[in-house]
């Protein structure tokens, strides 16, 4: 049985990612900052549940030492965890990317010592962070492949700074916290599969946009159902093709351009 880590799971997309991950017989830690929240669908289904505040490296430090303790490897980690908050200015940007960037970053960070040997690592990714809403200059810099997480982290704090002195739009960014955090979430997830092949490990590491699903964030009019949006996250959490790709962005399990 695969142990499977979902974050941000007490609703939305996490909640249906884990169900249709038990329904596929694998054993699902259910996360949530919120714990009231996150206890209660875990009884209702029946899953493990854990506290985790993906921004609270506290909270992410003491989740995976539980986890370790407990299971000792995790197999599927889906960074689902999101935010897409309204307005834009520094609060937001510094919000946004906490969860949206860094959340996903850091809980990797900390499970990456003890993943499975053939793990499946899905980021949930959007349309929106495609590398097109950048300007020339900052796309060659994503796009990067020598880009290491250190230079990415100061790209993000970038960001930031140059928001800081309302300079952004001139330095090519766009005015979206979300957009820069998904575009970040797929530079991290490109750098951790060419991290792991360089090793020559098995373990995957793909992007996937859910499309626009009927959620909280996606509102009543999205396209999709739950049901629906969660399909191609779970298909990539379970890739066992005989090389199943790594380093790539799905959405409806056809590759995307970054
Ligand atoms: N819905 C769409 O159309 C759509 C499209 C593209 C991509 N996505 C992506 O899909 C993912 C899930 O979105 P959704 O539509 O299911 O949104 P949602 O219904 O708003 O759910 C977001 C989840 O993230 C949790 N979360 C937020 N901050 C957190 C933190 N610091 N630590 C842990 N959990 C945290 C929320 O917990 P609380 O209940 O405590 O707030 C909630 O469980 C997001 O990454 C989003 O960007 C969604």
């Amino acid at each position: 049985m695969r142990i499977a880590v979902v974050t941000g799971a007490n609703r939305g997309l996490g909640l249906e990612v884990c169900r249709q991950l038990a329904q596929r017989d694998h054993h699902v830690i259910l996360t949530a900052r919120n714990a009231e929240a996150g206890q209660h669908m875990a009884t209702k289904y029946g899953f493990e549940f854990r506290p985790l505040d993906v921004s609270d490296v506290e909270s992410v430090n003491n989740f995976a030492e539980r986890v370790q303790d407990k299971h000792g490897r995790v197999d599927i980690l889906v960074n689902n965890a999101g935010v897409a908050l309204d307005g834009f200015d520094l609060r937001v940007v510094r919000d946004t990317l906490a969860v949206n960037y860094y959340g996903a970053v850091r809980v990797t960070e900390a499970l990456k010592p003890f993943l499975g040997t053939d793990a499946r690592i899905v980021n949930v990714s959007s349309g929106m962070g495609e590398l097109a809403c950048l300007g020339l200059e900052l796309r060659e810099r994503f796009s990067d492949p020598d880009l290491t997480l250190d230079d990415l982290n100061k790209l993000m704090l970038k960001f930031e700074e140059d928001v800081a002195f309302e300079s952004h739009v001139m330095k090519g960014w766009p005015s979206s916290a979300y957009r820069v955090s998904k575009v970040g979430l797929n530079a991290y997830t490109r750098i951790l599969a060419r991290e792991f092949e360089a090793s020559e490990s098995p373990i995957r590491v793909n992007a996937v946009c859910p499309g626009s699903v009927r959620t909280d964030m996606g509102g009543t009019s999205a396209d999709k159902s739950v049901k629906e949006g969660a399909e191609g996250i779970v298909w990539a959490a379970e890739l066992d093709k005989k090389e199943p790709p790594t380093g790539q962005f799905f959405r409806d399990r056809q590759s995307l351009k970054w």
